[in-house]
């Protein structure tokens, strides 16, 4: 038995060495930004570049990360009528199960997690036409996540012009409700630069309209900094 045991524990220890780097305590990266503004385009490209460092990488989303967020993530995407707090308590629900289940561990293991979409979507959107203050999003949203928020937030600022022209030339077709849907793009565009000049410490703002490599640079030249060891 013992005999047996030794390579085992020589293998494990060199397994060890080789393991992922690592970011003491983890870092929790989201982006932010309006439909089509690119976010799922620059965390994937974040997430790949960071697994070739050697870190390890847990890539999610809000709403949906986890089984019961993705069965939330279909209620509110695609069921009836949903009640405004109701709305509001979902997406919360969602956040903090994600938190429990992948987010929170994976820092613990000093993970970097990336993730599409968090606490500022809820505000940018719910301030774009919703009547309920956000000052009681962010106290409900605070409560659910026990206060944890990213130490980097990638905010990709895009028209919603060049929002409706990429939603098109992706081959979804503008229908009635997105063109009406204007003025409230705009108003969600104006809440995220609203967050990111209160917290400008947390927040890299880019213009969305830049070119794809363009902007993946810019991103990795600030991860840097948290990095650095
Ligand atoms: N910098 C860019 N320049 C031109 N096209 C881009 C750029 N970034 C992304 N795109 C394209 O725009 C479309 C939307 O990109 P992506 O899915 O990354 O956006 P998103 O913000 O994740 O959207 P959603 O809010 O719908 O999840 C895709 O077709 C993508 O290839
Ligand atoms: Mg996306």
């Amino acid at each position: 038995m013992s005999e047996s045991a030794e390579p085992s524990l020589a293998a494990q220890a060199s397994s060890t060495a080789e393991a992922a780097r690592s970011v003491a305590g983890g870092l929790f990266v989201t982006f932010e930004g309006g439909d089509g503004a690119g976010k799922s385009t620059q965390a994937d490209l974040l997430a790949t570049w960071l697994e070739a460092q050697g870190y390890e990488v847990v890539r999610t989303r809000d709403p949906g990360g986890t089984p019961l967020g993705s069965a939330v993530r279909a209620l509110l995407l695609h069921g009836d009528h949903v009640d405004q707090r109701a709305e509001a308590l979902l997406y919360a629900a969602d956040r903090a199960q994600n938190l429990a289940e992948v987010v929170r561990p994976a820092l613990a293991r000093g993970a970097v997690v990336v993730q599409d979409r968090y606490i500022d979507s809820s505000l940018a959107y719910q301030g774009a036409g919703r009547p309920l203050p956000s000052s009681e999003i962010r106290e409900l949203n605070e409560w659910a996540t026990e206060g944890l928020w990213p130490q980097l937030t990638v905010l990709l600022d895009v028209s919603p012009d060049l929002a409706a022209r990429r939603r098109a030339s992706a081959g979804q077709q503008a229908d009635r409700l997105e063109r009406e849907a204007a003025e409230f793009h705009h108003r969600v565009r104006e809440g995220f630069l609203a967050l990111a000049a209160a917290e400008p410490d947390r927040f890299l703002v880019l213009d969305a309209a830049q070119e794809v490599k363009e902007l993946h640079t810019q991103i990795l030249s600030r991860i840097a900094t948290y990095l650095a060891a």
